[in-house]
């Protein structure tokens, strides 16, 4: 009998475990399924706030093994507003870890765009103990009248805290649109470099320092090209040395200034130009056999998301790479994504270089290799018809929505062909080359949501210089397509906000003869 009740008792202990499991398990996959269409584009390998708006890199610093990545956020709400510097480190460039707001809005003072920097010799001072701060540089941006100055905080424990200088500001010309401060060390002056951008007047300015807070200064930077002079704004600037063609002994100056032209502001992206730094300001090459001239704000990228860029400082010279990410993003549309926990992510980070591609140098961009560790299952395909690939591709079954795609292409002159991305049956995007004008074109028109603003869907193209081959480098993710052609000499960073089951990808040739030659897929 007791033997009887005990079991009894047993079954009906394990018949409620069970059925309490069962609910317990409903009620979570409820919620899954009530959070997926808020988290629907959240990018599975692109840097994201957990909550709220982000707009621009700053502070790009790396310290003690980790990089630091600072940025604008408001922490109270997924519109501009508020601005504070969000913080994540990383020791590998690829796996984030999210920190509390590093600098905030205090006292009616947004902080601005800025930079970080090591502070090696101590000559702010602000060191502790042998080790050196990191000293932040930004714009205070004065919330009653618009007023911006250049301010520094420092931290003495490894960018977890920092605390605002007491004689702040540092910089201050009654300016409302003076900003985005840039610092590096220049090792010939024994002295700090600052560029602030006037961004209406289209100017950079110069400042040096010894000790950080005390700055004065030493040059101009603009271009009085009647083209120029149209309304544009000019935002975020940075400036360092790059080896042409890998050569040390040959380097240039490398100007980085975003710009926003107006009312175009759809056209908006980072720019760059070359030049010598003589150890006060900027001056540009004039020398137009380079194919730059001083009417020539260069192109980085010819899709319409890649803003605000900006590279770290400190990198190690034993590493000795320049490395930058960018807002993915553009002030067009950057409120209205169709994003509603989140909004704004940056880039995947990407290396900066200079090459020589047709007798002028130009900067070339890169992914990182530290990428190459988030490559997952890979299929590969060798002289292969678009016909047997697209067969092959269905028969695998891939998911487009997160992938890593190297395509190298033989084809015979009068060619047009490329892919289609995050396919299905009403949604695609289209990469099209064309070998007769040698222009390659990005579609988003179908790509999903795009009517939350009038010029999202037009689709944008660039002639590509050397186009006897094409090699098709892309990176995909939930919300984003980020393509580098050949090698980075032409790079498209654009938005796409397609259903999540549109996650085809498909291979197509309109005219000629093509022959895909080597095809590498990876699943991220
Ligand atoms: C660039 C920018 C900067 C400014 C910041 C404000 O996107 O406009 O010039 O410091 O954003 O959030």
């Amino acid at each position: 009998m007791t033997g009887d009740k005990n079991s009894n008792y047993l079954f009906k202990v394990i018949y409620y475990v069970v059925v309490f499991s069962i609910v317990l398990y409903s009620e979570s996959l409820t919620q899954i399924k009530r959070e997926l269409p808020m988290e629907q584009y959240r990018p599975q390998f692109h840097f994201t706030p957990e909550t709220n708006w982000m707009n621009d890199p700053n502070g790009l610093v790396y310290f003690m093994g980790e990089y630091h990545l600072f940025y604008q956020h408001n922490p109270f709400g997924n519109k501009w507003g508020h601005m504070s510097w969000g913080h994540a480190v990383s020791e590998d460039l690829v796996h984030w870890q999210h920190l509390p707001v590093a600098l905030s809005e205090e006292n009616d003072e947004m902080i601005f765009s800025g930079c970080a920097v090591v502070d090696w010799k101590n000559t702010s001072g602000f060191g502790r103990q042998q080790q050196p701060p990191i000293v932040a540089i930004y714009t205070g941006r004065r919330n009653n009248d618009d007023r911006q100055y250049q301010c520094i905080a420092y931290s003495n424990d490894r960018g977890r805290t920092f605390t605002k200088y007491e004689h702040n500001p540092v910089i201050d010309i009654e300016s409302d649109n003076f900003r985005d401060p840039k610092v590096f060390w220049y090792e010939p002056g024994k002295n700090w470099i600052m560029m602030v951008a006037l961004a209406v007047e289209n100017k950079i300015c110069f400042y040096k320092s010894e000790n950080l807070k005390e700055w004065s200064k030493s040059g101009e930077f603009n271009i009085d090209e009647i083209e120029i002079k149209s309304k544009i704004k000019w935002e975020c600037p940075d400036l360092f040395p790059l080896a042409i063609d890998e050569n040390p002994k040959n380097t240039k100056w490398v100007m980085i200034i975003s710009t926003i032209p107006e009312p175009d502001v759809i056209n908006s992206g980072t720019k760059y130009l070359l030049g010598e730094f003589n150890g006060n300001e900027f001056i540009i090459d004039n020398d137009t056999s380079a194919g730059l001239n001083k009417t020539n704000l260069n192109n980085i990228d010819y899709g319409r998301d890649f803003y605000a860029a900006s590279s770290w400082s400190d990198i190690p010279e034993s590493d000795g790479r320049r490395i930058w990410i960018g807002w993915m993003n553009n002030w067009e549309y950057a409120d209205k994504l169709p994003t509603n926990t989140w909004k704004g992510s940056q880039t995947i980070p990407r290396e900066v270089k200079l090459k020589i591609i047709d007798k002028s140098i130009k900067l070339i961009q890169k992914p990182v290799d530290e990428l190459k560790k988030l490559r997952g299952e890979r299929l590969e395909f060798t002289s292969i018809t678009i016909d047997e690939l697209n067969e092959s591709i269905k028969r695998a079954d891939i998911d487009c929505s997160s992938l890593e795609i190297i395509a190298e292409f033989d084809f015979k002159a009068h060619s047009v062909f490329g892919l289609k991305i995050r396919k299905s049956e009403k949604e695609e995007t289209t990469i099209n080359f064309n070998s007769i004008d040698k222009t390659i074109t990005l579609d988003r028109s179908k790509s999903g949501v795009v009517n939350f603003n009038k010029n999202f869907a037009e689709s944008h193209k660039t002639i590509l210089e050397k186009s006897d081959k094409l090699k098709l480098h892309l990176f995909i993710d939930s919300s984003s397509i980020e393509l580098f052609v050949n090698e980075g000499d032409v790079v498209f960073t654009d938005l796409i906000f397609p259903s999540h089951n549109s996650t085809g990808i498909e291979f197509f040739v309109s005219s000629g003869e093509v022959i895909i030659r080597n095809l590498k897929i990876w699943e991220i």
